[in-house]
């Protein structure tokens, strides 16, 4: 009987632990993006507070490359994963120089960290 308690409290607590590891892990993955980017405030790349489900080259005070002011994208999840496999080629011309991150996995893990960041 015991177990069968233990067995259900944890088939319920484990979606939001699987979920806050994948922040924790795209935090990590977050580091090479800090280089350039923050939360709050503008730096090298425009400031990515709330930025997934925002619409490209929007943010205020930054000044972005034509690409991305006309890249007419909106950065939901499919768009922003196809961006950071491949930025060159998601946005040709775009200023943000980064080879890409292919790992689907740490794509999920940074989407995760990046919701957080509101
Ligand atoms: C070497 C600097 C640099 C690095 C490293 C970098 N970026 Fe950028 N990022 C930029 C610049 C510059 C822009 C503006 C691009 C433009 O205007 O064409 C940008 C734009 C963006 C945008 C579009 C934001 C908007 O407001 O439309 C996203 C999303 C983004 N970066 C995410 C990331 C993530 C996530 C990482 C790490 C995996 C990363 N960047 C790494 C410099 C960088």
């Amino acid at each position: 009987m015991r177990q069968i308690i233990l067995g259900a409290a944890l088939a319920v607590l484990a979606p939001f632990a699987a979920q806050a590891q994948d922040a924790a892990a795209g935090e990590k993955v977050f580091a090479v993006c800090k280089a350039c980017h923050a939360f709050g405030k503008n730096g090298v790349g425009p400031d990515l507070k709330g930025v997934i489900g925002r619409k490209a080259g929007t943010h205020e005070g930054y000044n972005y490359s034509a690409a991305m002011k006309n890249s007419g994208l909106t950065w939901d999840e499919a768009t922003f994963r196809d961006y950071i496999h491949d930025p060159k080629a998601k946005v040709p011309g775009t200023k943000m120089i980064f080879a890409g991150q292919k790992d689907d996995k740490k794509v999920s893990d940074l989407i995760a960290y990046l919701e957080t960041q509101k």
